[in-house]
C-alpha cells in the first residue's frame, strides 16, 4: 500500500515555527502490525487540523470496559465492572453462576459479527435488565465495593498513566461513557490514582438505600448498543464540553461510535477501536467504522502518540 506524505506544521518550543514532513518517525507506532488504517493520510490530516486548534478545541470520548481497561494479561481476561462484582463479598454462589451463565449466552450475540446492531439491541436490554435485577435482589452492599475492587484482577491498558495525566494537565475534559457500572469504574480509576476533575462520566450508576444496599439503579439504562440515546439525553447536562469541536473517540465496541453524537459542532473527529476479541471475523467492519483499529493491543501507545502530538508536555 501506498501512502501520500503530507507536510505538516509543527509548533517547536522556544524556537520559530518549522514545517517539516510526517514519516513514519512522526508516528512510530502506525508501523507496528497492529494498528490498521483504513485512510492513513485522512488520519494524519485529521491530527494536524487538532493540532493547530490546540487542546482548548479538544475532548476526548471513551468507552471503559475493554477500552481504557484492558481486556487480557497475561493471557488471561480482565474483568467488566459487571464482572468485578463477581465477588464473594457482594453476591452469593447461585447468583454469580447465573451471572455467568449470562454472560455465556449474551456475550457472544454482542461481539457476533453475523448480525446487525438492531438485531443484538433487545438482546442487550434483556441481559442488562436480568443481571441488574439479580445485583438488585443481592443488596450489594456500597460499603464493600471498594475492597472488591481490590481484590479484582481489574487493570487499566499500559500506558494509562501517561494519557489520564495529559489530559488532566492540558485540561482536556474526558468523557467516559460506559454501559458498565459508573461506582466500579470510578473506583477502578481511583485506586489507580487517575480520577482527575477533568473526567465527566455517563454510566449506569447503584442507588443505594439508607442502609447502604442496592435498591435500584439509577436513570436510564444504558447497553452497548443505546449510546447514541444516552449522548443525546445527556447533551445538556453536559453543557460547555459538547461545544469542543475536535473529538478523540476510544471504544471496543461498534456500537462505541456513537457516544460523540450529543457533540454539537463537531469539526475534526478521530476515531479509535480496540479490536480485542474475535479479530478475523470483525476486522474489515472495524476497519470500514474506526479510522484507526488497534488489533489486540493492551496498550495506550497510540492515543498517546496522537495526544503528545496534539498537546503540550506542561511537566517534567
Ligand atoms: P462498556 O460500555 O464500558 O464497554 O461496558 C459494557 C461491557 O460490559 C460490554 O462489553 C459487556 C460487558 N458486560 C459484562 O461483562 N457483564 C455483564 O453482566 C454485562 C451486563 C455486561
Ligand atoms: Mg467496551
Amino acid at each position: 500500500m501506498i501512502y501520500h506524505i503530507p507536510w505538516i506544521y509543527v509548533p517547536v518550543r522556544n524556537a520559530r515555527a518549522i514545517w517539516h514532513q510526517v514519516t513514519t518517525s512522526e508516528f512510530p507506532e502506525f508501523a507496528k502490525a497492529s494498528v490498521l488504517m483504513r485512510d492513513r493520510s485522512k488520519v494524519e490530516t485529521t491530527i494536524q487540523a487538532m493540532q493547530r486548534a490546540g487542546p482548548e478545541a479538544l475532548q476526548v470520548i471513551s468507552d471503559f470496559d475493554m477500552t481504557l481497561s484492558r481486556f487480557a494479561h497475561n493471557g488471561k481476561r480482565c474483568p467488566t465492572t459487571h464482572n468485578i462484582l463477581d465477588n464473594d463479598l457482594l453476591i452469593n454462589d447461585t447468583c454469580k453462576k447465573r451471572i455467568r451463565e449470562l454472560l455465556n449466552t449474551y456475550y457472544p450475540i454482542e461481539i457476533d459479527a453475523a448480525r446487525t446492531i438492531e438485531d443484538k439491541r433487545p438482546h442487550m436490554v434483556e441481559w442488562w435488565t436480568t443481571v441488574h435485577d439479580l445485583l438488585i435482589q443481592q443488596k450489594v452492599r456500597k460499603d464493600m465495593l471498594a475492597q472488591a475492587v481490590e481484590e479484582s484482577s481489574a487493570m487499566l491498558r499500559e500506558g494509562y498513566k501517561v494519557f489520564f495525566d495529559r489530559l488532566q494537565e492540558n485540561q482536556v475534559p474526558l468523557l467516559i461513557f460506559s454501559a458498565g457500572v459508573g461506582d466500579i469504574l470510578e473506583e477502578v480509576m481511583r485506586q489507580n490514582h487517575v480520577f482527575h476533575p477533568n473526567i465527566h462520566v455517563v454510566s449506569n450508576y447503584m442507588d443505594f438505600n439508607q442502609c447502604g444496599e442496592l435498591q435500584a439503579f439509577k436513570g436510564q439504562l444504558i447497553h452497548t448498543f443505546n449510546k447514541r440515546e444516552g449522548a443525546l439525553l445527556h447533551a445538556a447536562r453536559l453543557g460547555k464540553l459538547r461545544e469542543r469541536p475536535n473529538i478523540l473517540l476510544l471504544g471496543d465496541s461498534l456500537g462505541d461510535l456513537s457516544m460523540a453524537d450529543g457533540v454539537a459542532k463537531p469539526q475534526h473527529t478521530l476515531t479509535i477501536g480496540f479490536l480485542n476479541d474475535q479479530v478475523d471475523e470483525r476486522k474489515e467492519s472495524y476497519v470500514n467504522s474506526f479510522d484507526i483499529v488497534l488489533v489486540k493491543d493492551e496498550t495506550m501507545d497510540i492515543p498517546n502518540d496522537i495526544l503528545n502530538y496534539v498537546t503540550p508536555v506542561l511537566t517534567k
